[in-house]
């Protein structure tokens, strides 16, 4: 599909980390896209999404509106259920019905972490946390509705401009402390938000379909990619690693969440760039650009 001149209404991309990079990539790539919030359509209100996407006409459709705060979710089951679980296969529906494609983003906490080697595409979800078990639910939902056109990309570890993220805390934290510790049991793949949307838009020009997974190249921990973010901004604090033991959370994260990339390296013939030299790019460009 040639994406120049289609309209792509964005849920999420307005105010979301990703969807605020999706938007950029897709004016540079000569499309219209039209970002939303939930001021302009609440993705629970099925009636309302018909509407939107009658408004403006759209040749396509991306969600990457989502309850995203892991630990809150373990409370708000219910929200997190109908945005993550219900909300997707409602919306793919809509784009059934007008025979656009339908785009969406499920997450690395869709596994449990018990792997040691990086998730292929054809590993079975299987999370603890209810935001893991919420994603999965999405995809399956989305999978059992048989919408042929239907794009389904799991990333991790979101970096990027736009919207606070780990990097920027961590960034922030520096300014404030001598010393951080941070947890050096929890293993993934760090993703910039400007390269997963590149590669996003690589995947809908090969016409993809099915699921996938983007992240950057490279594997590390938190630790390592808050080490990495600190070095590279020459800020003068210290990072020490901790085990997760010590720093309890209301979610269960997987130990260990790399994705496998081989599938959209093999669609597109495009290898995304190892992540310190996308954060490399991220702290010059956006974060010491800034102070
Ligand atoms: N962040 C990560 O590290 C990460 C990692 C792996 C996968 N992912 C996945 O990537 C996708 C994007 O995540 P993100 O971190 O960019 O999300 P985010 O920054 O938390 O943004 C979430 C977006 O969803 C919108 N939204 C929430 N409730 C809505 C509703 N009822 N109706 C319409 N829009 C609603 C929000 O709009 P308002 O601001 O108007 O509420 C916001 O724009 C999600 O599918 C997430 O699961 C994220």
């Amino acid at each position: 599909m040639n994406l120049r001149g289609k309209t792509v209404l964005i849920f999420g991309g307005k105010t979301g980390l990703l969807g605020q990079s999706l938007t950029a990539a897709l004016k540079a790539a000569k499309a219209k896209p039209k970002p939303l919030s939930s001021r302009d359509c609440d993705i629970l209100d099925v009636s309302a999404v018909s509407s939107v996407l009658d408004k403006y006409d759209a040749d396509i459709v991306i969600n990457a509106a989502a309850y995203t705060q892991v630990d809150l979710a373990e409370e708000e089951q219910e929200l997190a259920f109908a945005l993550n679980a219900t909300a997707p296969a409602l919306m793919a529906a809509e784009a059934a019905k007008r025979g656009i494609p339908f785009v969406h983003f499920s997450t690395d906490f869709v596994f449990r972490g018990d792997k040691t080697e990086p998730y292929s595409v054809y590993d079975e979800p299987s999370a603890y946390s209810v935001y893991g078990i919420s994603k999965a639910e999405g995809e399956k939902n989305l999978l059992s509705l048989g919408y042929d056109n239907t794009l389904i990309i799991r990333t991790s570890w979101l970096f990027g401009p736009g919207k606070i993220n780990f990097v920027a805390k961590i960034l922030s934290l520096c300014e404030q402390r001598d010393t951080l510790t941070v947890v050096s049991d929890q293993i993934g793949s760090p993703s910039y938000t400007p390269d997963v949307s590149i590669h996003t838009l690589q995947l809908m020009e090969a016409d993809a379909t099915g699921i996938y997974h983007i992240a950057n190249s490279g594997i590390t921990s938190w630790f390592g990619l808050a080490s990495a973010s600190v070095s590279l901004a020459a800020k003068g604090c210290s990072v020490n690693p901790v085990s997760s033991s010590a720093y309890p959370t209301a979610a269960t994260r997987p130990k260990y969440s790399a994705l496998d990339l081989s599938r959209f390296i093999k669609t597109t013939g495009v290898t995304p760039r190892h992540w310190e030299e996308a954060l490399k790019e991220y702290i010059s460009d956006t974060i010491l650009d800034a102070s």
